[in-house]
């Protein structure tokens, strides 16, 4: 099969955003403030947090450095059934975590929830672990959007429902790179 190379050589991507609705220092200064937070509760205990891939990597990456207790990572990734699945919320594990939660303090570190499908259905299966407990920490929300109810413990951004990208956050894959959260142009994917 052809590998469409199209998308790879857009001139400059920050062309195709058309605002920025976080800018680098905001996220930084957040990011700080989310990392003392977690650094209080946990001091003197256990704590794992785990990622959802893709999109929360580079979240994941400056949240931990923002802590300053001991931790471990772990990783997760998933993928939603087709189109149709946000209204069942059945998603599909692609990588499970390599190590047991059962009565470790875990926190869900995700980049932006959406419809609370992924995590509706992550929680579920994590809670069947046994952990001694589970928050979760998600850099956007789109309260706008939600679908089904989840706890949210710790939000970094409450979005308006727009098409971002940036800062771990793709469109087609590509846009993670960006250094922050902007509005896709809708010339972008309208195009496509
Ligand atoms: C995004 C995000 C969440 C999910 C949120 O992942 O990272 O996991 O969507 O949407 P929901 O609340 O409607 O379920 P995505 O499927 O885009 O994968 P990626 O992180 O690999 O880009």
């Amino acid at each position: 099969m052809a590998i469409d190379i199209s998308k790879f050589s857009r001139p400059d991507m920050h062309n195709d955003i058309a605002a920025v609705l976080v800018n680098e220092a905001t996220i930084a200064a957040r990011v700080h403030e989310l990392g003392a937070a977690i650094s209080r509760e946990y001091a003197g205990k256990d704590l794992l947090l785990i990622s959802v891939l893709k999109g929360s990597v580079v979240f994941m990456a400056d949240l931990v450095r923002a802590i300053t207790v001991p931790h471990e990572i772990d990783f997760m990734a998933t993928s939603s059934y087709g189109s149709g699945t946000s209204s069942t919320g059945v998603v599909r594990i692609l990588k499970d975590l390599s190590i047991s939660i059962e009565g470790r303090n875990v926190v869900v570190v995700e980049d932006i929830i959406d419809s609370g499908h992924t995590l509706h259905y992550l929680l579920r299966l994590l809670r069947d672990r046994n952990p001694a407990t589970l928050r979760v920490m998600t850099l956007l929300d789109k309260p706008d959007r939600r679908e089904v109810d989840i706890p949210v413990d710790w939000v970094g951004f409450s979005i308006p429902n727009e098409f971002v990208v940036g800062y771990g956050l793709d469109y087609n894959e590509i846009y993670r790179n960006l250094p922050y959260i902007g509005v896709l142009s809708p010339s972008v994917y309208s195009a496509e």
